[in-house]
């Protein structure tokens, strides 16, 4: 308690640039405008919301435009190009929150490609937080969004017809990993037809230090129809506080959601912990909860704060996201991991 009064003093005598913990000068402290997103196509997303961010441009902003790449990407594991549900349709979630603490959020959403823009329309023209399913789609199409073709890439629909042939579920852990180089766990073929979940979230700080996030999905391939993870779900798949700092989660969902997963990640920042240490924490909450099927399950955490510290952490080995900070400064980082 000493120690986060005495940093407040700090703060607002401007000399944010000591880290929490130990008041150590960090080589990151204070840095932005910063970008961080999970997973290798956060590369390419992170490259995005920089020409945003690069610019002096808002962190929304960047944080939308950012996952819309991987949004847009056939070959990747988010957006219709992914994986369907077990009746073959695909179905998308996503969020998005500001610095104010405005959110909005889509999910069990159809035949539109980017969902996050959706979210933001239902944040910044709707009374509401959430829309879902047909209406949210009306929604859509109402805000001009195209009604996509029902179809599935030619990747989904190869995986689809193999997953058919058991129709079981079976986590994949670290599907979302594309570079198939990096981890064991990551399947050496997409369309193995294994139960699996498909995500990008990504949180920024801009220039003028304010935060945002944004987080999108298919969910898990061939997931019951009408399921919904911790993806659309603010506090769950993404938390902002632009005082303390923000949170996006991937892996199993439902696991994320029973802790309430980036909102405690923010509340562990607020407490005084790093970025790395509130992701660390939270995902000992869940290999607690989970006992020996911890080891089932893939969970990661990214989180920033407000000095633009970053840090990631995973149930176990084979979780990695892209940090990007300048022009030539967008890379990999492996995620600590406890199994
Ligand atoms: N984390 C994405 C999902 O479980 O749907």
């Amino acid at each position: 308690m000493l120690q986060r009064r005495k940093f407040l003093q700090l703060s607002s005598l401007g000399l944010g640039a000591f880290s929490f913990s130990g008041f150590t000068k960090d080589k990151t402290a204070t840095r932005k405008p910063i970008v961080i997103s999970t997973w290798d196509a956060g590369i390419a997303a992170n490259a995005a919301a920089w020409k945003v961010l690069g610019k002096g441009g808002r962190a929304l902003d960047a944080v939308e435009q950012g996952v819309m790449v991987t949004e847009a990407s056939q070959n990747c594991c988010v957006g219709l190009g992914a994986n369907p549900d077990r009746d073959g349709f695909v179905t998308l979630d996503s969020c998005i929150m500001d610095e104010n603490a405005n959110c909005g959020s889509v999910a069990f959403l159809e035949r539109i490609k980017h969902p996050v823009s959706v979210a933001r329309r239902v944040m910044e023209k709707t009374p509401h937080v959430m829309l879902v399913g047909s209406g949210a789609q009306q929604f859509a199409v109402e805000e001009g969004f195209t009604l996509e073709p029902q179809k599935l890439s030619d990747d989904a629909k190869k995986s689809y017809e193999q997953w058919l042939k058991k129709s079981e579920y079976k986590p994949m852990i670290n599907i979302e990993n594309t570079n198939k180089k990096q981890t064991a766990f990551v399947p050496t073929k997409f369309d193995n037809g294994e139960w699996n979940h498909d995500t990008i979230g990504m949180v920024a700080m801009d220039a003028a230090g304010n935060l945002s996030g944004s987080c999108t999905t298919s969910g898990m391939g061939f997931k019951m129809r009408g399921r919904l993870g911790d993806s659309p779900i603010i506090g769950a798949g993404l938390f902002v506080d632009n005082e303390v700092g923000a949170a996006t989660a991937t892996g199993q969902g439902e696991d994320v959601i029973r802790i309430c997963g980036s909102h405690l990640v923010v509340e562990l920042m607020r407490q005084g912990l790093s970025p790395e240490n509130a992701c660390k924490k939270a995902v000992e909450r869940i290999i607690k909860i989970k006992g020996a099927k911890a080891k089932e399950i893939q969970v990661g955490f990214i989180a920033i704060n407000k000095q633009g510290e970053y840090g990631g952490y995973c149930i176990q080995k084979g979780f990695n996201f892209a940090v990007c900070y300048a022009d030539d400064k967008n890379f990999m980082v492996d995620g600590k991991y406890i199994i």
